[in-house]
């Protein structure tokens, strides 16, 4: 997508080829600013730090902190070394199994002396998967959008509600949940954004509404309990969001909050999507709520909260009292029942093991019989 009309990826490998570049989601919205990454220490801590976030570009993160360890050292007791230890950053955004999993699959084969170039190779290649993948997803949730505004009688404004930041900033390019609204604002839609903040790092109103400006598509930021209240009032036609690990049989696992959007989108009758890459799909389990590992984060991100001066500074400030302790779960499940479908770059289908098995025969087919 475009920064101040420039065509801009969150990561990139350096011109030298020595570094991998990426954009700073922590000085997000107050400055842009791009940091560059040289070693597999600076990959882990980007992740864990979150620098940079959301699923699929942890995962192509973390591919390229592959290369940054073999360019190092690229014998085997590196390439495992480097493997667990981008592994154990963040646990529950499954795209960065995957990414590792590729790049061993890729790597361990080879000789140590061919695995660098070829660990750079394969990281770029997964970030280019990653930009088409979730063009297509942009594609088929643009037919839904199309679908919500005819039967909206195309007056007025299609309403979209979102949750975090499954946007360009959460992948490499073009975003998840947010490519259709792209596509469809592109394509002349009136479409408006109600755009969640997501406490406590408050995605939606730092990266979201960041995004959604640099792009002119119209928007309002509003706290997390509103939701609820708008859909009960007629004011979301649809609601659209990402996933971090999505099961088997349906099950979605996303930032905190997504669930009781969907309690409250189901409750109102209002259609519940779920924008899902491939990568994203863990086709080892099925019962979301029992087998996704939920991280839990410092209790500080509740309690500090960052933002801008009227000077211009940027300042942290604690909103709790002394001796309140913070509890800080990052991610839940909605069970599948809550989805009305999953938006995937193979097309839309119904949140079932046969929904995800009828698009995906062939990944389906080869994790049931590893
Ligand atoms: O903690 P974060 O910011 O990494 O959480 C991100 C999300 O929950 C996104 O919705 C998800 O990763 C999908 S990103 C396309």
């Amino acid at each position: 997508m475009k920064v101040n009309g420039t065509p801009t990826r969150t990561i990139w490998r350096a011109e030298d080829g020595a570094g991998v570049e990426i954009i700073d989601q922590t000085r997000l919205p107050h400055a842009f600013v791009t940091t560059r990454l040289e070693t597999l220490d600076d990959a882990a801590r980007a992740i864990k730090d979150m620098l940079v976030r959301g699923a699929p570009l942890i995962g192509a993160t973390a591919a390229y902190g592959m290369a940054l360890a073999m360019r190092a050292d690229s014998s085997d007791e590196a390439l495992n070394a480097a493997h667990d230890q981008l592994y154990a950053t963040r646990p529950t955004a499954v795209n960065l199994r995957w990414a590792l999993a590729d790049m061993k699959r890729v790597l361990a084969p080879l000789s140590p002396s061919q695995r660098e170039n070829a660990a750079w190779l394969r990281a770029a290649e997964i970030c280019d998967e990653d930009v088409a993948i979730n063009e297509a997803i942009g594609d088929h949730g643009l037919a839904l959008f199309r679908e919500a505004w005819e039967k909206k009688g195309k007056t007025g404004t299609l309403n979209v509600l979102t949750h975090c930041n499954a946007g360009w900033l959460a992948t490499v390019d073009w975003g998840t949940a947010l490519a259709p609204i792209y596509k469809a604002h592109d394509a002349g839609l009136p479409v408006h954004v109600w755009v969640d903040e997501t406490r406590p790092r408050s995605q939606g109103a730092s990266l979201t509404a960041w995004e959604l400006n640099q792009h002119g598509v119209p928007h309002t930021v509003i706290v997390d309990n509103v939701g609820g209240h708008l859909m009960q009032h007629g004011m979301v036609d649809l609601c659209i969001v990402g996933t971090d690990r999505t099961t088997a049989a349906g099950d979605v696992c996303n930032k905190i909050g997504t669930y009781l959007k969907a309690l409250a989108a189901h409750d109102n009758g209002v259609p519940f999507y779920v924008a899902l890459p491939s990568p994203t799909i863990d086709w080892s389990i099925k019962d979301g709520l029992k087998d996704i590992p939920i991280e839990e984060r410092s209790g500080e991100e509740v309690s500090v909260i960052t933002g801008r001066t009227e000077g211009g500074e940027v300042v942290s400030v604690t909103i709790t009292p002394e001796g309140s302790p913070c509890g800080n779960w990052g991610f839940d499940v909605t069970p599948a029942r809550y989805v009305t479908a999953l938006v995937t770059e193979r097309g839309v289908c119904r949140a079932t093991e046969n929904g995800l098995k009828g698009l995906f025969p062939d990944v389906a087919g080869n994790a049931a019989a590893e």
